[in-house]
């Protein structure tokens, strides 16, 4: 995955790119690159590194002009050289494209290019795209790159300038997300809105198969057949602030701070008269509805915790069958679904490729498609039959945290509307239920102020290699998750269990190296039994460190660490357990000199299987 950011206007070009290219920073990093054009000349500056390595390293002298494009890498084709980075030009240097997204078909095409005798400088997928271009090039770079994308299989979010054309910026769509930011006397073109929102609010999502061409003063979409369309101009509501990380060292750390503003905002306007108001955002009748008898969960990572999660929920208290998938396995199976199966797809990003896959694999055999999305206008958005938002703002943090809480939040209030629907609860029960849900920012805030407690807690995995995460019920994807956590940021092997398994294998690993993480919230289910489990690690000298609920003794005698949360309902206790988790992972990746926004060979969204 792969950040873009173009430019055409009056201003210099190179240092917005630069700008911009830095709040793109979480779809790759492995390397950067920059092409203007200037006096019927395309320069190109690109190197390895972080932007802000490769910022050093270039000269913004060599770079005027107020045409460009832009580009931060995450390697698929070919290594992490200063070669393989875009920008990517054909043989004379005078087309130079930038690309997010996989030519699957691009060994056949550089074959036939080669043998046509254009000379390839990268090992990369994307630069037959270039020369693929200047092989149709007849004096309209619009219609030469009309002609190579017909050729092209595979997904691509491309930027493409021409020397010979220096006042035309063409931007492609096809499977990668692209954006045109719409300005007064200047346009860009990026893979997401915060590298433009300083700019402009004004943006326009590219569908696939469509191509752009932008110009100081205009912005023309055309599809694949060089028929116009008519765009609508969409208003980001979105704060630039927001996008930024407002004083804290790490985007993480921020948007870990945000949650309880983040489920406020998910919140709003979704509680009306104790009950449930979600039914305007469903574009399902009240007999689809009520006739669904079956609810299969995708998702991936993060997400697919908060599905096993929103299984727990909707089961417990609406009583409808759940199962919960991973899209990247349900998209190859042949699932047996009908037209009252309810498909519920979970993604932050609204763009990771097997979750997309999967939604049409379900759309292929009749299903409702009901999606659960942070990022408005993102494939996913566009292709459910229904969308609830989570209104947790840009998630810039590679590690997923309040995108996660908030897709608990919206899962619950799917819950209680579904259980009022199907009448599995009274209206008084739901709306004592919605009362809880209501105190969860206020009970997070107090969760929050703890965060020293923490921090000091996450020094004892200085010095060690492992560790365990374990929890029951509606915790247990907590315990997957606080495992998930730790291991993104701070490359600790950790893992995640259901409690109870623990004697079933785990317990081997455990002796006086081996910090457990327990969530031993009390409960009226299996809290018992987690504390027996808990005596059992302390009889193997396992170091333990428990989550628990505020007040409660025995967990603080029988713990090494405790860390409290404030008395909720069990099933919403997962939203709150999440918190320490994440605090845990950010200082213990701090504690190791690691740096958590931007972990070893993730990036934020996976569009590629
Ligand atoms: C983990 C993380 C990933 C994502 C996963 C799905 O911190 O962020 O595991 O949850 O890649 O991404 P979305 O939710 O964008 O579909």
């Amino acid at each position: 995955m792969c950040g873009i950011i173009g430019y055409i206007g009056n201003r210099e070009a190179a240092p917005l790119m630069i700008e911009g290219l830095k709040k793109l920073e979480y779809r790759g990093y492995d390397s950067a690159g920059f092409c203007t054009v200037s006096n019927n000349q395309t320069l190109i500056q690109k190197d390895v590194g972080k932007i802000q390595e490769v910022e050093k390293k270039i000269n913004l002298n060599n770079l005027n002009g107020n045409i460009g494009i832009s580009h931060c890498r995450w390697s698929t084709h070919g290594g992490v050289t200063k070669e393989n980075a875009h920008p990517h030009t054909d043989c004379k240097n005078m087309i130079s494209i930038v690309h997010n997204g996989i030519i699957e078909n691009f060994s056949e095409l550089k074959e036939k290019l080669m043998e046509k005798g254009h000379t390839f400088k990268s090992s990369t997928d994307t630069e037959v795209v270039a020369h693929l271009i200047e092989d149709n090039y007849n004096g309209s770079i619009e219609e030469a790159t009309r002609i190579a994308l017909r050729q092209i299989e595979g997904s691509y979010a491309l930027g493409i300038v021409c020397a010979k054309e220096p006042q035309k910026l063409i931007a492609a769509r096809n499977e990668s997300p692209l954006i045109l930011g719409i300005g007064k006397e200047e346009n860009f073109i990026a893979s997401d809105v915060p590298a433009i929102l300083k700019h402009t609010n004004r943006v326009i999502y590219l569908e696939n198969k469509e191509i752009a061409i932008l110009t100081k003063n205009s912005f023309e979409v055309k599809n694949i057949d060089g028929i116009s369309l008519n765009k609508k101009i969409n208003n980001i509501d979105w704060d630039s602030e927001l996008a930024e990380k407002s004083g804290y060292d790490h985007f993480m750390l921020k948007e870990i701070h945000e949650q309880p503003r983040a489920i406020t905002e998910t919140l709003n306007g979704r509680i009306k008269d104790g009950k449930v108001s979600i039914k305007e955002e469903l574009n399902f009748s009240d007999e689809e509805l009520e006739n669904i008898n079956r609810i299969i969960i995708i998702a991936c990572g993060t997400s697919w915790h908060s599905a096993l999660a929103g299984e727990f929920m909707l089961e417990e208290l609406a009583k409808i069958p759940v199962e919960v998938e991973y899209a990247s396995e349900f998209r190859y199976r042949h699932p047996i679904i009908n037209n009252n199966t309810l498909i519920i797809a979970i993604s932050q990003s609204g763009e990771t490729a097997d979750t997309l896959a999967a939604i049409r694999e379900a759309k292929r055999n009749d299903a409702k498609v009901l999606s659960i999305v942070n990022a408005k206008g993102s494939s996913i958005d566009r292709e459910s039959d229904s969308v609830l938002y989570t209104y947790a703002g840009p998630e810039i943090g590679v590690a997923s945290t309040k995108a996660f809480t908030t897709q608990l939040v919206v899962l619950y209030l799917f819950t209680l509307f579904m259980a009022n629907l199907k009448r599995s609860l009274d209206y008084g029960k739901i709306s004592e239920l919605l009362g809880k849900l209501r105190k969860l920012p206020l009970q997070m805030e107090a969760l929050l102020s703890e965060e020293n407690r923490i921090k000091k807690i996450a020094e004892i995995y200085k010095d060690k290699t492992n560790s365990l995460f374990l929890g029951r019920g509606v915790n247990f994807p907590i315990a997957l998750e606080g495992a998930l956590k730790l291991k993104e940021v701070s490359y600790l092997h950790a893992e995640g269990y259901p409690a109870a398994e623990m004697k079933h294998g785990p317990i081997a690993l455990i002796d006086k190296n081996m910090p457990v993480v327990f969530i031993a919230t009390k409960d009226d289910y299996t809290y018992k039994k987690v504390l027996g489990n808990i005596y059992e690690v302390k009889a193997r000298n396992g170091i333990v460190i428990a989550i628990a609920t505020e007040g409660d003794e025995e967990v603080s005698k029988l713990a090494d660490y405790a860390i409290y949360i404030p008395k909720t309902l069990y099933i919403l206790s997962s939203i709150l357990t999440a918190v320490p988790l994440q605090l845990l992972a950010y200082y213990v990746a701090l504690d190791r000199g690691l740096d958590p926004d931007k972990p070893r060979n993730l990036s934020k969204s996976v569009v590629v299987e």
